[in-house]
């Protein structure tokens, strides 16, 4: 038995769960006038609505004494600190570092950190504020204008969702790319686009060990010397991102043009570091810094606030009350703003990647559940597409509605529609509509009994389904720097609850390996080697179309 299900807190809320499942929210709206204010919070320009949730007041307090009996408030504490949370790889865990506007000293191994990371910060700066102002030529003496990014995972997502959702703040002349795939067709409709002379490639790689992205880097270096001619040339159109010096002088990258970060960041939490290059290069210093900012607002909340007014502490511990007494395995990520669509893959690997892990810390295997499935889409355009499984189907699934108030980015009329669907998505998935009222539409249409009461099972929605209305004031570089980093400390809340290294990511080892033996026998360099009979067979299919 885990210490985790030992708690007292444990207990009474299952006890908790056992008296209050049955309670309706429609119910608790009406007996409780006052709902709607005591679950609401705001942080700077974030506000969160959570009163459309499965709780009371006792449920809350019940959550926070079991965030309590968890020891967060030690563990928030010890993170900030930069101890060694990252027991298997026995790293701190420091992406609040990068974020640091307050410059305070932050120890690793004896050593101030916020020297190194101010220092990469302005060499960035310096980088950028080159390239943008067409001081950084290539190597025919034109101004760049296109910026291709070659990473993947954690050096692909956050680049890439940043670099969309903030769109209407990037520099006219430049042109973004993330090319990640290495199924090569990615990378070629990239080059399709893109002129060697007016081209910058960053390679972004924590480890600078991952096999799809120096594929493509490789693949884009010999393209460029097919145009370019001369290797010098390389420098002015390739830089690196890594915490591998070595690996990137190996690759054929000057280390002059790499800009490192380091091990205590992880892949999913590095947007903030050198792996934001092109953040910076396309929306220029002042906003990246206003990104900074803004995850900093959300830092200090998070380490300042008590548990029950604590924005990523009700987030996480609502996804607890969730994953871990009403059984729900998914949770989807509904933002109504297009250039948030990158959002859900994001959130995807950074909760995915971070607590979808059945051992804990001591190494014991887990006896309850963790990470959820975390899906999503736009939310309107998941309103046509899986939002009748949500209203009506089997599977309850948390959502988390996220709009930007302001219409600054719209055209006349339309923000009004937009958001008059994210709330009547929130009121409907809470109140549903029973029978009664279906059996009122229908004869106010004229129906016949008959005909009707076949159809009222159909139309009925139980409601009671729970949602988080999540409103930013305006889609801006400081009010998305306090979203992400409050689904980052989110999912450290959940990572601590239940007791696992949400800093590590062993689960992505096996399948690499077995990747370079298989691809070894794709490609005649190894001899073919014993596998499944399904494993062999679908080699053997390969070979026939490609023989
Ligand atoms: O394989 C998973 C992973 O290690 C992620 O954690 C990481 O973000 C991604 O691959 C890319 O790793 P790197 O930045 O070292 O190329």
């Amino acid at each position: 038995m885990s210490v985790l299900t030992e708690l007292p807190a444990w207990q009474s809320l299952w006890q908790h769960f056992s008296e209050t499942r049955h309670l309706h929210m429609r119910d608790q709206f009406l007996n409780d006038p006052e709902r709607a204010e005591r679950y609401f919070l705001e942080v700077g320009d974030v506000f969160l609505d959570y009163s459309k949730n499965r709780i009371n007041d006792e449920t809350i307090r019940l959550l926070m004494q079991l965030a309590h009996e968890a020891g967060l408030p030690d563990k928030l504490k010890a993170m900030f600190k930069g101890e060694k949370i990252n027991t298997t790889e026995n790293r701190a865990v420091l992406h609040v570092a990068l974020r640091n506007r307050t410059n305070s000293p932050i120890m690793v191994d004896g050593e101030d950190v916020m020297p190194k990371v101010n220092s990469v910060l302005d060499r960035m700066g310096r980088f950028s504020h080159a390239v943008r102002s067409g001081e950084w030529l290539g190597y025919t003496n034109q101004p760049i204008t296109d910026v291709v990014n070659i990473g993947i995972g954690g050096s692909d997502l956050g680049p890439l969702m940043v670099c969309s959702a903030l769109k209407p703040y990037g520099h006219p002349r430049m042109n973004m790319h993330f090319v990640s795939n290495v199924d090569g067709a990615q990378l070629k409709e990239t080059l399709k686009k893109v002129h060697p002379e007016t081209t910058l490639f960053v390679v972004a790689s924590k480890t600078f060990t991952t096999q799809e992205t120096l594929t493509n880097a490789l693949t884009a270096r010999e393209w460029f010397l097919r145009h370019a001619d001369d290797e010098k040339n390389v420098a002015k159109h390739f830089v690196a991102v890594s915490t591998n010096q070595k690996a990137v002088a190996d690759f054929g990258i000057d280390p002059a043009n790499m800009f490192e970060f380091w091990d205590w960041v992880g892949g999913r939490y590095s947007l903030w570091s050198a792996i934001g290059l092109p953040i910076m290069l396309y929306l220029g210093v002042e906003n990246f810094t206003e990104l900074l900012n803004g995850a900093h607002i959300m830092d200090q909340h998070f380490r300042n606030a008590p548990l029950e007014a604590n924005m990523p502490v009700l987030l996480g511990m609502l996804g607890v009350w969730y994953i871990n007494f009403y059984g729900g395995g998914s949770h989807v990520i509904a933002p109504y703003d297009q250039y948030l669509h990158r959002l859900p893959a994001f959130i995807q690997q950074l909760d995915m990647e971070s607590n979808g892990k059945q051992v804990m810390h001591d190494g014991q295997s887990v006896d309850f559940e963790t990470a959820p499935i975390i899906w999503g889409e736009t939310g309107i355009n998941g309103q046509h597409a899986f939002f009748q499984l949500l209203h009506q189907g089997t599977h309850v699934s948390p959502i988390d509605l996220i709009a930007s108030l302001e219409r600054r980015a719209s055209l006349p009329g339309h923000h009004e529609i937009l958001l008059a669907n994210v709330f009547a998505q929130a009121e409907a998935f809470m109140r549903g509509k029973t029978a009664d009222e279906v059996r009122a539409e229908l004869s106010g249409q004229g129906m016949g009994k008959e005909a009707m009461e076949a159809l009222v099972p159909h139309k009925v929605f139980g409601g009671n389904r729970p949602t988080n209305t999540l409103l930013i004031s305006r889609l801006s570089p400081r009010n998305l720097g306090s979203l992400i980093a409050l689904y980052e400390h989110k999912i450290f809340v959940q990572g601590v609850i239940w007791n696992i290294n949400s800093f590590d990511q062993w689960g992505v080892e096996l399948g690499k390996q077995l990747a370079k033996t298989i691809h070894g026998e794709l490609t005649d360099k190894l001899p073919p080697a014993t596998h499944d009979s399904s494993t062999a067979k679908l080699i053997d299919l390969f070979r026939r179309y490609n023989a």
